[in-house]
């Protein structure tokens, strides 16, 4: 794809040294459903951090479209608040000035087709003022419900027109659907109007540092790729805990469900990552050939009654604070049967896994909030101790700290200082905050630039997507067939079916 951002070179910048960050050329970006969560929190602050760092071009232009009743400079107070608020660099005024003479308002509904045309005027007037090229990118920060209209909107007001002078792109965010067959219908509305490299799905967890460093770790050493197949791998856990609740979420996640909000995309997207074959290179479309065909090569494991657990948190303490149960939250009917826990182990019938079970688990209310990829090891085929000197060893394992504390942890036995031989497990650890200094950027920034950029490597196309309902369908139809969750205490780690799927076959859930 020919476009202007990439015939656009930085004069600061030596076009040879690939180790500088590339720079988005001239372009705006068009947010949808600014007055959402995700705009102020992520979006706006992510924007801003662009700028700071000085990834965005001097004249970029940044559009709200919202029903609010707003002038531009509300609008810029919004942002500024949502920078002032949530940025992670430090604020600086004359960047904050340079990023505000370029922010828009456009006052409208998503069925009114005058509010599309002023848009369209919006932003030819960002290419004239501002000098965006024509070079656009849609940012539907909205409900799916709303993406087909949104979609036939910019369609109609002709703003979805690229040509080879110019860029038009359209970000969309999760959920893709709520199954395959909808996921299907919502890619058919999407690619009636966009073709497919004009559109960026995204899932933040691919724009996570350590979720990139994934492929580094794997591909980049000698040490591990040896071991990385079911000569040596017992199983592998994927966690993605965390300890809020949903209260306030309700319009969102009742009838989601925990499976649906982040099994079906980030843990999958983890699990890919882990279970790839070397990429030919890490162009897109090499990395997205592997991608493909681990999807395809996954299935759930059965039968779904040993192999899944579902649970719903009930109140308790958390953090020192009594916390509600579901139930009690907000805007969640007193019947609900949402899942705010799900765990399911799936096989991977490559010859690289077979016969090794990968288990993804997620959760609201548990523990502590934690992400992580564990490698779990076999034991070795003979140890030539006294029974007593290996009781306390467990299992080597290699595990990618996905969040926080990123880093990586290894543990394996080693002798415990004193006369007798015995063997204990102990860890060698590498901490991000120790060996750089460098600060992890946010997803959101790195997916954002890449949008600008025309980078598609980290976000999954639509064949992904539905390879990964492919997955999820047949535990989501069980569930629905088979009784409510059930619950367990917040603050602890899920319901006693999530233990049971794992000591069944004489393994248990790492307790990060
Ligand atoms: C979102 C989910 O995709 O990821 C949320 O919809 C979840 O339910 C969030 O809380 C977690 O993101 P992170 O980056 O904080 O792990």
């Amino acid at each position: 794809m020919s476009s202007a951002s990439e015939q656009w070179q930085n004069p600061l910048r030596d076009p040879r040294d690939k180790r500088l960050p590339r720079v988005a050329g001239p372009c705006s970006l068009v947010i949808f459903g600014v007055t959402g969560d995700l705009s102020r929190k992520k979006l706006m602050p992510a924007i801003y951090d662009l700028a700071n760092r000085g990834l965005l071009p001097p004249g970029f232009g940044l559009t709200g479209f919202a029903r609010r009743e707003w002038e531009h400079q509300d609008f810029g107070q919004v942002v500024y608040d949502a920078v002032k608020q949530h940025a992670r660099t430090p604020f600086r005024q004359e960047v904050w000035d340079r990023l505000a003479e370029g922010i828009r308002f456009v006052q409208g509904s998503f069925d009114d087709d005058d509010a599309f045309d002023r848009l369209a005027d919006t932003v030819s007037e960002l290419d004239t003022e501002r000098g965006t090229g024509g070079n656009h990118a849609f940012y539907l920060s909205v409900p799916p419900g709303a993406f087909p209209l949104v979609c036939k909107q910019l369609a109609r007001s002709k703003l979805a027109d690229d040509g080879p002078e110019q860029w038009r792109r359209v970000v969309i965010e999760k959920p893709f659907g709520h199954d395959l067959a909808s996921a299907q219908e919502l890619n058919a509305v999407v690619n009636d109007v966009f073709h497919e490299d004009q559109v960026f799905r995204i899932d933040h967890y691919l724009g996570k540092e350590t979720v990139q460093n994934i492929l580094a770790l794997r591909f980049a050493n000698q040490l591990f790729e040896p071991l990385w197949n079911s000569n040596y791998v017992d199983h592998v856990q994927i966690t993605m805990a965390e300890d809020i609740g949903l209260g306030g979420r309700a319009g969102y996640y009742e009838g989601i469900g925990a499976a649906r909000d982040v099994i079906q995309n980030h843990l999958l997207q983890l699990m890919a990552l882990t279970a790839i074959e070397e990429p030919v290179s890490f162009n897109p479309r090499d990395l997205r050939t592997e991608k493909l065909k681990v999807l395809s090569a996954t299935r759930p494991a059965e039968p779904f009654a040993k192999t899944t657990a579902r649970g719903q948190y009930a109140g308790g303490w958390q953090g020192g604070q009594k916390v509600p149960g579901l139930l009690d939250e907000s805007g969640f009917s007193k019947t609900s049967c949402t899942e705010t826990f799900a765990a399911i182990e799936l096989e991977v019938n490559t010859r690289r896994w077979a016969g090794v079970p990968f288990y993804l688990r997620t959760g609201k209310r548990l523990g502590r909030r934690v992400t992580e990829v564990a490698v779990v090891f076999k034991r070795a085929p003979h140890l030539p101790f006294d029974d007593t000197a290996t009781e306390e060893l467990g299992q080597n394992a290699f595990v990618v700290r996905i969040q926080p504390d990123e880093g990586v942890t290894m543990r394996f036995g080693s002798k415990v200082p004193g006369s007798t031989m015995e063997v204990r497990d102990v860890t060698m650890d590498f901490g991000y905050g120790h060996s750089f200094t460098e600060a992890l950027p946010e997803a959101y920034e790195r997916l954002i630039l890449d949008v600008l950029l025309g980078e598609p490597s980290l976000f999954p196309v639509n064949e992904e997507v539905e390879l990964s309902w492919e997955i999820l369908d047949p535990v989501l139809r069980y569930w629905e067939k088979n009784g409510s969750p059930e619950t367990y205490r917040a603050g602890t780690w899920g319901p006693p079916s999530a233990n049971a799927m794992m000591a069944r076959t004489g393994r248990h859930w790492r307790r990060p």
